[in-house]
């Protein structure tokens, strides 16, 4: 067996999706869930076990366990697999004729940061790590926090890590790109990272990817100096400490959102691990969609000054946009979170929490404190405030919801917040009322089950297939009709052709129709495909010996008995093949 064969047939795909995407069971063999790769809030993704293949009904995303790390973290073919063979203790061929150039670059980065890691945590423990340690020690970050997030020290000799490298035989071709070190005019290298206190940054999956290094002394800026993006680190993908939190993420059903590194430190230190932060740019889509594949519910504890409030605001439209259930921490004090737990205790930090406040009741405090509510406009302009906001609600009833919590809290009359909530958005395009969907028969979909098999010998059923007039009824007229035209343009019957040449609808319907339940239990033989086809026939006959039945009526009443002898007897040889089951 080739090797990614084999690679597929042992990997688990629902174990596989199901660490980055919650999935429920809908079936034997069929798990759902919100699709990783487009907004949405009703799951119309689908995983299914037996087939080892994904299929999302919204956006048409497809493939098989390989395609999906391929496409989720933005890695070639050759580092998916090797990825997934990693974590399932499959051994690579040994010459690999799978890794292009790119791969193997990427390969070197990667086992670049590793040593860069070993370089710092030894650099932390050794005795220029001294100041680091005292700084930690100070800032009351303890042994096994250190440990846990990996942190490290970089020497400010500027030298200890590029030697490291060059020790290991990689080249300047190598260490270029990869942000640790950089190029003097003369070619010479130094190190990027000089006496900095390092945060070393994970890929969701726990590699690490890039170093974030804060300075130590005042005078040192910036005062975070983080990795250049690299083919490795794309900072619009990446949150700070996803890799730890989302086992926490999922049980609790919630995340908390801070800004900085040592927030996030500080506050899984005090025993509350489903915390994450950006690092070092603002709030990107990417990185919230990476989030609500965890959880839908997410808590922002941004710091309490200005800059904050600023970034909270801009986060939290960027989670609404994505249609996350949104609560806002705001500590009192003038203390950043980490400090919060420092000084409050774990306790009160874990009160704070649970008592953050919807996004919503937020807001109406932000505008309550800044409109007179005593004055006849100070609700009007309330209401102003909020209704940006609001609009960002894409749910009908849940704005009202919103409206009507919303009136109570700040005070006025219901009627007043829905007639502006409703009136603004009236215009807003609601989600069209969708068409029910015809039924599809379990022949129907065997059949295509079937046809786009590996089966051999199933072009043979076309032929027949063509004869049929059911065949411009079934709700799949449309699949079997691209069935039927790629085998008559000689091309090869797959999922893939046929489902490119439908719309999207009849792609779900096509989807949906292999993926069956029905079709999940039955060995897909040209046995099976024969019987599906047979009582297709049998429909088919039915529907004319019903149109025949009619049609001797109608000649009866005119009178015309020489017609109805002859209709007669069409009828009754056609009841014989349908097998007088009329
Ligand atoms: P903060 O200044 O709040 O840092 O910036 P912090 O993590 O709380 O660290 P301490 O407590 O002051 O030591 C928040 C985040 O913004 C990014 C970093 O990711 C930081 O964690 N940042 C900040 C930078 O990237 N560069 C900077 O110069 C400053
Ligand atoms: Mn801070």
């Amino acid at each position: 067996m080739d090797f990614v064969e084999e690679l597929k047939s042992r990997v688990d795909i629902v174990g596989v999706i199901g660490e980055k995407v919650r999935l429920k069971k809908a079936g034997a063999n069929r798990y759902q869930g919100l699709c990783p790769f487009h907004q949405e809030k009703t799951p119309s993704f689908s995983v299914h076990a037996a087939k080892q293949f994904y299929y999302c009904f919204g956006c048409q995303a497809k493939g098989d366990v390989i395609r999906f790390v391929q496409e989720l973290e933005g890695i070639p073919f050759f580092e998916a697999l090797k990825s997934l063979a990693d974590r399932n203790g499959i051994p690579m061929p040994k010459r690999s004729q799978y890794a292009d150039e790119d791969s193997r670059q990427r390969e070197a980065l990667y086992q670049m940061h590793e040593l860069a890691q070993e370089n710092f945590r030894a650099g932390l423990a050794g005795p220029a790590g001294e100041i680091a340690r005292a700084y930690l020690a100070r800032r009351g970050v303890r042994p096994e926090t250190i440990e846990q997030f990996g942190l490290g020290y970089s020497d400010r000799n500027g030298r200890s890590l590029l030697r490291l490298l060059e020790q290991r035989g990689f080249t300047a071709l190598q260490m270029e790109p990869s942000g640790l070190v950089r190029r003097r005019d003369d070619g010479s290298f130094y190190d990027y990272f000089r006496n900095r206190l390092m945060f070393p940054i994970h890929s969701e999956s726990g590699k690490i990817i890039g170093f974030g290094g804060r300075a130590l002394a005042d005078e040192d800026n910036p005062k975070y100096l983080n990795s250049p993006e690299t083919p490795i680190y794309k900072k619009s993908h990446v949150l700070y400490n996803l890799h730890r939190a989302k086992e926490a993420i999922r049980k609790e059903e919630r995340a908390v959102l801070v800004e900085g590194y040592m927030d996030v430190i500080g506050v899984t230190a005090a025993g509350f691990r489903p915390v994450v932060a950006s690092c070092g740019t603002a709030l990107t889509e990417l990185q919230v969609r990476a989030l609500k594949r965890h959880t839908e519910k997410i808590i922002v504890n941004f710091d309490p000054d200005a800059a904050g409030a600023k970034a909270a605001e801009r986060s939290i439209s960027l989670l609404l946009d994505e249609g996350l259930q949104v609560r806002i921490l705001q500590l009192d004090a003038d203390l950043d979170p980490d400090e919060y737990c420092k000084e409050r205790g774990a306790a009160a930090y874990q009160k704070q929490l649970d008592g953050a406040k919807g996004y919503f009741y937020w807001l109406a405090d932000r505008a309550r404190a800044k409109f007179d509510m005593k004055t006849t406009e100070g609700p009007v302009e309330v209401l102003k405030f909020l209704l940006p906001a609001v609009q960002r609600v894409h749910d009908r009833l849940e704005r009202m919801a919103i409206a009507n919590a919303v009136a109570g809290y700040i005070g006025v009359d219901r009627g007043l917040v829905l007639d502006s909530f409703l009136k603004n958005v009236s215009d807003r395009k609601e989600s069209t009322i969708r068409q029910p969907k015809e039924p599809v028969r379990v022949d129907e979909k065997g059949l295509l089950s079937v046809l786009l098999s590996g089966v051999n010998g199933r072009e043979l059923l076309l032929a027949d297939l063509e004869k049929l007039d059911i065949l411009d009824r079934l709700a799949t007229r449309r699949i079997y009709q691209a069935v039927l035209g790629i085998h008559s343009s000689g091309a090869n019957l797959t999922f893939d052709a046929v489902s490119s040449r439908l719309e999207p609808e009849d792609q779900s319907a096509l989807a949906e129709a292999v993926l069956s339940e029905e079709v999940e239990g039955r060995e897909i033989t040209l046995e099976y495909g024969r019987q599906c086809l047979e009582s297709l026939r049998r429909s088919d006959d039915q529907g004319r010996c019903r149109d025949l039945k009619v049609r001797i009526r109608e000649v009866e009443r005119a009178g015309n008995t020489a017609e109805v002898m002859r209709l007669l007897k069409e009828l009754q040889s056609l009841e014989r093949t349908a097998g007088g089951k009329i």
